[in-house]
């Protein structure tokens, strides 16, 4: 199974933004994870729809937006003018997720269902042919640099499972590293989100090489 790296721009340097994003793009990653948080849903703030529109010109890669947002429904036309090709919603964020994911695609874009740590599986049953991608969020989302969630592994596993031969992207989301990847990939992944542990060092080629290395 091939696997995409998606460097999360949340851990860039925000003064130098579309230059990091040339920077990924350029070191070979395969999508641009974009954090989008609103101090509610989430205990932090990042940017919205006018930021994501500045570096949208800066790569042709796709724009995987998480939206730690609440209410996301009212936003979601403005995120994909802004750009984004992937739109994820949370699911403890939205008591309409089929709703939710029946608009991302009706205005030609791809939807995603991201769950917390604590959220079971079972919420993407029933929304399954709705689905583009599945976020398991490994951290409690807000901030970069936490320690991966081990628990995760058996709903990713679990979740791979129900996803069964449908075109679906697994993603992972959190704490992911050289040293944790072969497990979340082993246990069913295919999408791996990396902040920290891809702008840490200064040589993104390097970074996102070893990241696909300890992977296989
Ligand atoms: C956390 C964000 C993540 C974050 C991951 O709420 O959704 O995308 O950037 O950061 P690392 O890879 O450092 O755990
Ligand atoms: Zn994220």
């Amino acid at each position: 199974m091939s696997i995409k790296i998606a460097p999360s721009i949340l851990s860039a340097d925000f003064a130098r933004l579309g230059e990091e994003v040339r920077a990924i793009d350029a070191a070979g990653c395969d999508y641009v994870h974009i954090d989008v948080m609103d101090g509610h849903f989430v205990p932090n703030l990042t940017f919205g729809p006018p930021v994501i529109k500045c570096i949208r010109p800066h790569t042709e890669k796709v724009f995987d937006v998480h939206l730690m947002i609440n209410p996301a429904q009212p936003y979601l036309q403005d995120y994909a003018d802004a750009g984004a090709d992937i739109i994820t919603v949370h699911a403890e964020a939205d008591p309409h997720i089929d709703r939710s994911l029946q608009f991302i695609r009706s205005i030609g874009k791809k939807a995603g269902l991201s769950l917390n740590p604590a959220t079971p599986e079972t919420v993407v049953e029933y929304v399954l042919d709705k689905l583009d991608l599945i976020l398991v969020m490994s951290v409690n989302p807000g901030f970069g640099g936490q320690s991966f969630i081990e628990s995760q592994l058996e709903k990713i596993s679990r979740i791979r499972r129900m996803i069964g031969n449908r075109p679906i992207d697994l993603q992972v989301d959190g704490g992911v590293n050289a040293k944790t990847i072969k497990s979340v990939v082993d246990a069913g992944a295919d999408v791996l989100v990396a902040g920290s542990a891809v702008f840490r060092g200064d040589d993104y080629a390097a970074t996102i090489g070893e990241l696909r290395a300890a992977a296989a």
